[in-house]
């Protein structure tokens, strides 16, 4: 029985995977489905708690609660020591990482007869960027909640090097692989020689010529889009009567950030946004953005930027429709739109990849092959970004959210092999 499992633990998706004789493979998690949304639903009605896409139905059909997304965004970062509050318990964010876990350790049990006992979580080259100790505090807040939901041997992967074991099971011959996970928190490269003779030695630390990372992701550009769109129809630079002043920018910046949306429904907040509104030389404006908090719709409203950014990598226009219970605006979207919005996060992504070419000694020319995963790679500006940095690879696409959990899975098989 497989007792040892790979988890991707994502910002945006989570998928488990397992390995046998036969290869790795995804495990179905919730409705059949591998890849499942990194979401929790805390209902206020019944106490429960709903996970995946139940939370993701939940919410969206406005049951009265408290919705979390992107909670590996916490990581690392000042806001974990906090807590949220559901009615009248207050939930550290360790808990909450760990519950989780937890659902998807119990999911992968069903599957496989008993939960696994073993798991190699994927992480990405940096969950906090240029602070070791924050990154180093981040392993270990994910290891405490692994252990919390049940893993009793965890280990950690770089979710870049996972993603190179899943590409390798499909090469035929040996070649230089720049590996580019573009996912909803962070981008990761790794530069990996690969080949089917390779993919069967244990130790492959002399074949991962570089990795390295960058804190940008889908969930940035849902940001950048969300500032540079909606935000100022609900008051972002929107003037006050009296001081010569703006309102507060950074109400804009949490309710364009999907891990911090939640503590604008503090009461103490939004107190002070009913001061801002009587201060407003725009109030109109400003009730919009009093409107969104006051009923919980600041998920909703990143939910439709979203939207309007994945019908963008395949459309040149798309229509942000927000009804009367979130914001009431609708506004038409370019894809030029969208490349402005992320144009500085495309260039820091591209000097990454300069960066793994320079840690690995390589010229652009050695890479013979770029392998996509992670969904953001699906935005077509993205991939002229990395194509231009490699410009003689051939582009390959993957998986976009099962190669990370697949590589863990093999990865996994490995490290916990008659153990
Ligand atoms: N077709 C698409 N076009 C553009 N973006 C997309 C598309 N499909 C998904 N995305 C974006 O991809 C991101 C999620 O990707 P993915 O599931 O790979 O991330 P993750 O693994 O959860 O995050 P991370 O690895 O950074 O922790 C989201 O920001 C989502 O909006
Ligand atoms: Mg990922």
């Amino acid at each position: 029985m497989t007792l040892a499992c790979g988890i991707d633990f994502g910002t945006s998706n989570s998928a488990v995977g397992v390995c046998d004789a036969a290869g790795p493979r995804l495990l179905p998690i919730q409705r059949g489905a591998a890849s499942v949304p990194t979401a929790l639903f805390f209902s206020f009605d019944d106490d429960s708690t709903a996970f995946g896409h139940d939370a993701l139905d939940r919410y969206f059909a406005r049951e009265p609660g408290r919705y979390l997304r992107a909670i590996k965004s916490l990581l690392g970062s000042e806001l974990f020591d906090q807590t949220t509050r559901v009615k009248l318990k207050q939930y550290a964010f360790g808990e909450i990482i760990a519950a989780f876990l937890r659902f998807l350790r119990t999911a992968a049990g069903e599957r496989l007869g008993a939960p696994p006992r073993s798991v190699v979580i994927g992480r990405p080259a940096f969950f906090v960027d240029d602070d070791p100790t924050a990154d180093a505090a981040a392993e270990r807040q994910l290891e405490a909640a692994a252990r919390t939901a049940g893993f009793e041997r965890i280990a950690f992967q770089f979710e870049p090097i996972a993603a190179a074991l899943d590409y390798e099971q499909r090469v035929n011959a040996e070649e230089i692989a720049l590996v580019a996970d573009i996912g909803g928190g962070t981008s990761d490269f790794s530069l990996v020689r690969v080949s089917p003779e390779r993919a069967r030695s244990s130790d492959r630390r002399g074949d991962i010529l570089g990795f390295t990372g960058v804190h940008i992701g889908g969930t940035d550009f849902d940001r950048q889009l969300a500032l540079a769109t909606v935000m100022p129809a609900l008051g972002l630079r929107s003037p006050l009567r009296r001081r010569g002043l703006d309102a507060p920018s950074w109400y804009f910046f949490d309710l364009a950030t999907w891990h911090r949306i939640g503590f604008l429904y503090d009461p103490k907040v939004l107190t002070q946004v009913r001061g801002v509104l009587r201060d407003s030389a725009e109030p109109e404006k400003i009730e919009r953005l009093l409107r969104v908090l006051e009923q919980g719709k600041g998920h909703a409203l990143l939910a439709g930027v979203e939207a309007a950014k994945i019908e963008l990598s395949s459309a040149d226009l798309a229509t942000l429709r927000l009804d009367g219970s979130v914001a009431d605006i609708t506004l038409d979207i370019t894809r030029a739109q969208l490349e402005t919005a992320v144009a500085e996060s495309l260039q820091r992504i591209r000097a990454r990849i300069n960066e793994v070419l320079r840690i690995a000694g390589l010229t652009p020319d050695a890479v013979s092959a770029v392998f996509l995963t992670g969904g953001a790679t699906r935005m077509p500006s993205v991939r002229e970004s990395i194509a231009a940095a490699v410009p003689t690879a051939r582009l390959i696409a993957g998986d976009a959210f099962g190669s990370v959990a697949a590589g863990l899975a093999l990865d996994a098989a490995k490290r916990f092999a008659q153990r």
